[in-house]
């Protein structure tokens, strides 16, 4: 294993035991939405956002505790998402992290309310944290910025909105920018938050992880084109379905990969340029973004 594997690995470990700890606490016993919420949570998925946390936080020399709790807070965030994201209203998927959705395991009303659940957790792991009040404040505005109305949920308002139309170019990086690039900002910015950062280190953090969100979006768009359901745990072909055009299907693949790949590119040399050798992880990380499989 290389070593920048061994530390995501490393990563990913301590949100696991983090959320082993946490959600007795956070769910009510023998409940069946917090049975739903458990299953679309902790059945793998690749941790990008929880990473982020606390690999920013890592860079910075910040506390861990605090970048652990906030890490779990947006796993939890992003996995309300998900579960909304599939339901037969939405994107209508039958497959998530290669299981069955979760309304196709418990059935609409749960899965709904086991999204609601994880969303409204996400804000209590924050404020339960041992982090200072100042941080928790920031963080749970920093969240709820990125996750709200003017935040992810507007970005899927856009995305649905547009289904059987015609984006042009802004509105497609309208959409991507709000339903998957402000989660990314989040997790960076919490990250920044848990190491308190100063104002310059967050503007320049923004500019990196503004890249990788677009990134992010923009090669989940050409997987759902080039990549088979078993690699990626999800539907294929499941944005032409839905009437939805893509940056892979608006600018083609190639021309796609290549915006992408120099977004990836700015974004490394940003990073390098501010932090130099504290940034490898990092840099790995937007690398490997470009060139995931799932
Ligand atoms: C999928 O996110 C939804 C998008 C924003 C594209 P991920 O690709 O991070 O999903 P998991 O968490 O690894 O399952
Ligand atoms: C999902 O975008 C964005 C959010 C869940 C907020 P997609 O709809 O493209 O994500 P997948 O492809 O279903 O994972
Ligand atoms: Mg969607
Ligand atoms: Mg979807
Ligand atoms: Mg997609």
């Amino acid at each position: 294993m290389t070593e920048y594997n061994s530390i995501y690995q490393g990563y990913i470990q301590r949100l696991m035991e983090r959320m082993d700890q946490d959600l007795p606490r956070l769910f009510a016993e023998g409940s069946s939405v917090g049975e739903a919420a458990r299953y679309s949570l902790l059945s793998g998925g690749k941790r990008v956002r929880g990473v982020l946390v606390l690999a920013v936080c890592k860079m910075l020399a910040g506390d861990m505790q605090a970048a652990e709790s906030f890490g779990c807070a947006i796993e939890m965030l992003h996995c309300y998402s998900l579960i909304h994201d599939d339901l037969p209203c939405m994107d209508n998927a039958a497959t998530r992290r290669g299981k069955p959705s979760c309304h196709k395991q418990y059935g609409e009303t749960t899965a709904l309310l086991a999204g609601d659940a994880l969303l409204t957790a996400a804000f209590e792991e924050i404020a339960f944290s041992d982090a200072e009040k100042g941080q928790i404040a920031d963080a749970v505005l920093c969240l709820s910025k990125a996750a709200g109305p003017a935040g992810m949920v507007y970005g899927q308002e856009l995305d649905l909105a547009f289904e059987h139309k015609q984006p042009q170019r802004a509105d497609l990086m309208r959409i991507h920018q709000h339903k998957t690039g402000d989660l990314i900002n989040a997790a960076v910015a919490l990250g920044a938050i848990a190491a308190k950062a100063d104002s310059r280190q967050k503007a320049l953090l923004k500019n990196y992880s503004d890249r990788i969100g677009l990134v992010f979006q923009i090669v989940d768009d050409i997987l759902d084109v080039t990549a088979t359901a078993e690699e990626l745990g999800k539907p294929v072909g499941n944005d032409d379905l839905c009437g939805k055009i893509t940056f892979a299907t608006l600018e083609g693949i190639e021309k796609a990969h290549l915006e992408a790949t120099q977004l990836t590119e700015e974004a490394c040399a940003l990073l390098i340029a501010e932090f130099g050798d504290a940034a490898d992880f990092l840099v790995t990380l937007a690398q490997s973004l470009l060139v995931r499989k799932n």
